[in-house]
């Protein structure tokens, strides 16, 4: 019933709310650079309407989002994406918008300068959400914000808690996007190093060290961390999201557990942990208690893991009221557990479970279709460039939502790419010909047929190198099946209550396991969630059940091949 409604709703952008409590939430963002200081150093950021973060979207479930967005940079395109929102209601997938996920080159134009661009999707499942710009490198340039879905009127959370917290991490550099890009391409590749600093809620301290006091905990108002004000003996949720370029983290409450009992916007099966690793792409919720002595205070810190740090750890304040804020924790922060411990960060993300107790569902048991996806670093004319199945991506010119919707013919290559890899492939040391292809194909998806997708890591190009990959898909979110050390073997899936995410990460010489159901109609990315990565191929694209998306916007049309087309037609 209520789907109905918002499907009217969605047609003829109805008022601001209806006698039914839907709501359409209106936005009008302008996007530009300026400058700022998120870790007490000033650099430009991308902003929105000034802020750095960019606001934060507060709705509940049910919602519809309308955000008109001005690009008011001077020479540089831009989207949003809205990361976590399926672009869909689910029962009613024929109405989705695909065309507003934000995704240059797959779902959209990218907005030109002094062109505002209509994103319009209904938030339909409660949970923690973010959303950031989507070509080039514009996430790595500041442009991120939080998205918060609240459950819907009348409707419960799973858990109970007095207050909330909502912290958005994020990795700085003081090396401009620009320069990053040029180096990531150049031969030989110019690697961007670890981050200078690490922000919550884009506030961080560079080079910050206790002991030395260089941490500058007030008095700047854009770097000074937001400390976090609490009542004793009560429980506050922190909704934890990563939206960082590179680094994996470890977050920690000093003499507090943590209980997790959100994942990705799904509810799990709650469980108690001291520290909880956070890769990009990923959004958790933790309850914690504030029952520790209430005339202290206690460090928050989020470390880097994953890769070898150089970069201190962000910090921010747990304040039990009766302090004065400012007053330092007279203990030392959380120590960050050591940044190659796989076993430990496995283990961890092997505890999740979906809630039993909530409506969510439950996968298939069964496959149609699987797509073994081995992750390589290349070579290719000189350039180092990350392949799935030895082709690294490069998006067209033409977004495939466009040319695949108006069936133009020479946007993208018709051929698919391979959908396994060799079986006698070494995962364990660098390729014997380290080279790879480029290329845009698609893997075409049977509109509502079960898809398995096998992440196999292995061997980057140096020898006893593997890297963390954090995968996020669009439009979707995936069953987490499983986890292996080596090469993939069959079997010892959880098909019983796998965690339900957008983002599942795959370890170091390992693989992972996800499942998902291709039952939303639209073109949509599935990539590694480190921008840099992502820049150097490390993506494929997924198409499925296209010809039902209906009312594509024409200015999503109003490039590449698909350009001559909107101009001649009257939308
Ligand atoms: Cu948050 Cu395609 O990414
Ligand atoms: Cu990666």
């Amino acid at each position: 019933m209520i789907s109905i409604f918002l499907i009217g709703c969605i047609l003829v952008l109805s008022g601001a709310e209806s006698a039914l409590g839907v709501k359409t939430r209106y936005f009008k963002w302008e996007v530009e650079y300026v400058f700022w200081e998120p870790d007490c150093i000033e650099h430009p950021v991308m902003a929105i309407n000034g802020q750095f973060p960019g606001p934060t979207i507060r709705a509940k479930a049910g919602d519809i989002i309308h955000v008109d967005l001005t690009n008011k940079l001077s020479t540089e395109g831009v989207v949003i994406h809205w990361h976590g929102i399926r672009q869909a209601i689910l029962s009613f997938q024929y109405i989705g918008t695909p065309w507003a996920d934000g995704t240059a080159s797959i779902s959209q134009c990218a907005i030109n300068p002094g062109e505002t661009f209509p994103y319009q999707f209904v938030v339909d499942k409660p949970g923690t959400y973010f959303y950031h710009g989507h070509f080039g490198m514009q996430r790595s340039a500041g442009l991120y914000g939080s998205l918060i879905v609240e459950v819907a009127d009348g409707e419960k959370e799973p858990f109970h808690y007095n207050g909330e917290f909502n912290l958005l991490l994020s990795d700085w550099w003081h090396k401009s996007v620009h320069d990053q890009e040029l180096g990531l391409s150049a031969v030989p590749m110019r690697w961007i190093n670890e981050p200078s600093s690490l922000l919550i809620n884009g506030r961080g301290q560079y080079n910050c060290s206790l002991a030395a006091g260089t941490c500058k905990f007030t008095g700047r108002e854009q770097c000074a961390p937001r400390v976090l004000r609490v009542l004793p003996n009560k429980t506050y949720r922190l909704r934890l999201a990563s939206t960082t370029a590179l680094a994996s983290l470890n977050v920690a409450v000093a003499n507090h557990k943590m209980v997790v009992v959100e994942a990705d916007g799904n509810y799990v099966e709650p469980f108690e942990v001291d520290d909880l690793y956070i890769y990009s792409g990923e959004s958790y919720s933790v309850l914690i208690k504030t029952d520790q002595d209430p005339t202290k205070n206690y460090w928050i810190s989020a470390g880097v893991i994953g890769r070898k740090p150089n970069t201190t750890q962000a910090l921010t304040i747990l304040n039990y009221q009766s302090v004065h804020g400012g007053k330092l924790p007279a203990s030392q922060p959380p120590v960050t557990p050591s940044w190659d411990d796989y076993a430990r960060m496995r283990s961890f993300a092997e505890k999740l479970r979906t809630l039993s107790r909530s409506y969510l569902p439950r996968p298939p048991l069964s496959h149609h279709h699987r797509i073994a996806l081995l992750n390589t670093q290349n070579k290719y004319g000189g350039q180092t460039k990350w392949a799935l199945n030895n082709v690294s991506l490069s998006l067209p010119a033409t977004p495939y939502l466009g040319s695949m919707s108006y069936k133009l013919k020479g946007a993208f290559d018709p051929t698919p790419p391979p959908e396994s890899f060799p079986g006698d492939y070494d995962i364990m040391v660098p390729a014997a010909n380290s080279n790879c292809t480029v290329g845009n194909g698609v893997y075409v998806l049977p509109f509502n047929s079960t898809v398995d997708i096998i992440l196999q890591n292995a061997n980057a190009l140096s020898a006893n190198t593997s890297e963390v990959h954090p995968w996020h898909i669009h439009g979707h979110d995936f069953w987490v099946l499983g986890y292996g050390d080596g090469k993939f073997v069959e079997g010892n899936f959880n098909l019983k209550d796998p965690p339900l995410r957008n983002t599942a990460v795959t370890f170091p010489y390992g693989w992972t396991a996800l499942r998902f159901v291709a039952d939303n109609p639209g073109v949509w990315a599935f990539h590694c969630h480190i921008k840099p990565h992502l820049h150097m191929g490390m993506g494929v694209v997924f198409a499925l059940g296209v010809e039902r998306v209906q009312g594509i916007p024409g200015q999503a049309l109003a490039c590449g091949l698909t350009a001559k087309l909107f101009m001649n037609t009257k939308f």
